[in-house]
């Protein structure tokens, strides 16, 4: 395997960085949590995670990736039938290319940093079920062919606007949510929808307990109105670049809600429930005052710890080229969803 060393997007920027003694000054419900890390990169026995953090990326550990172009071969997936959705078949901005996106994740199961793709190929996606369950009046199990077969598959090129204010293009290849609803019909009652994903603490990478010995509240868990889930924007992806889901974008079904925050797109997504009444989810559960439930992409809006005006958006094939771009509302979605909040 041939492996380069380049340098990530933000090793040219002047991010602050989240020193030790800024994070001892922070409430103690801003916590972090240890966790032990077997990987040689990192050095370090044990670091502090910075969550769903835009400072995670300028930390030195992180500062360079190990790109593998032959990735590019790796993400031989199974090629998918599918339309293109004309309407959502260019995003106004280029694709990123295939081999950043499948080397550049956030799948905190298969470790802290960016470079989790290879950890995450230890996920079991055969067989899969996934259960939609709860406050509906078709309860339903999906396996691995149901989920690229049940629902006519159709492709489309959304932004993905990250929390930590990054972002790239992606070809995702599903269905909408709305299929799903038509398929499950939920009860007039059920008004949210909590997703949780794969969870075995046999090949979790990520951290069992806080560093004050709490919990982390896996598995990693998402929700969304049933409303949002109605949007016509709001998708599964069983797919990207044409192919099945490669393991480290969230084999086999994920979320993809293009005008939120990514974390909202739970990846390897084994249960679906209609509930009447909010549910908890992971970063919610994590850091409450930091992540919210709702959570639309917002420039106006600052996280806590930075300013979400301006986003780094990745657009390199084979490297990490980005530029600085102003943040849309709603992720530049918000004539179709901004109604959804007036
Ligand atoms: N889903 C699970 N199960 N675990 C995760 O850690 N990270 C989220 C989201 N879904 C995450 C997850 C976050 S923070 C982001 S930004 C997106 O996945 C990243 O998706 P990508 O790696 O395909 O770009």
């Amino acid at each position: 395997m041939v492996l380069i060393r380049v340098p990530k997007p933000w090793q040219s920027s002047a991010q602050p960085m989240t020193s030790e003694a800024a994070y001892r000054q922070r409430p103690r419900s801003r916590r972090r949590f240890l966790k032990q890390l077997g990987g040689a990169a990192m050095g370090a026995a044990a670091v502090s995670i910075l969550g769903c953090d835009r400072t995670s990326a300028a930390d030195p550990a992180h500062a360079t990736a190990t790109l593998d172009p032959e990735l590019l071969l790796s993400l031989d997936q199974p090629r998918l039938d599918f339309a293109s959705a004309t309407e959502f078949a260019d995003a106004g901005r280029p694709v990123t290319g295939r081999a950043i996106a499948g080397q550049y994740n956030n799948y905190y199961e298969f470790g802290s940093g960016k470079s989790i793709w290879q950890a995450a190929q230890a996920l079991p996606t055969d067989p899969w079920r996934l259960e939609v369950t709860g406050l509906v009046k078709n309860p339903q199990v999906y396996d691995l062919d149901d989920l690229t077969q049940r629902f006519p598959l159709e492709e489309r090129v959304y932004r993905l606007r990250c929390v930590e204010a990054w972002s790239m293009v992606m070809p995702w290849v599903g269905f909408p949510m709305a299929a799903l609803l038509a398929a499950v019909e939920p009860r007039p009652a059920a008004k949210f929808a909590s997703f949780t994903t794969y969870y075995d603490e046999a090949i979790r990478l990520g951290p069992e307990r806080f560093a004050n010995g709490d919990l982390v509240p896996w598995p990693y868990t998402e929700g969304l109105r049933v409303d949002e889930m109605a949007n016509e924007l709001a998708f599964f992806a069983v797919g990207i670049y044409g192919r099945t889901l490669p393991k480290q974008f969230g084999a086999p079904i994920r979320a993809v809600v293009p005008w939120k925050y990514g974390f909202k797109g739970a990846k390897s997504i084994v249960k679906i429930e209609f509930l009447a009444e909010q549910p908890a989810t992971f970063w919610n559960t994590l850091t409450p005052e930091e992540y919210g439930f709702v959570e639309n992409v917002n420039p106006n809006l600052p996280h806590p710890r930075w300013s979400q005006a301006t986003e780094k958006f990745i657009y390199g094939q084979t490297e990490f080229e980005w530029e600085e771009r102003p943040t849309l509302p709603y992720n530049g979605y918000g004539e179709y969803v901004a109604a959804l909040y007036e």
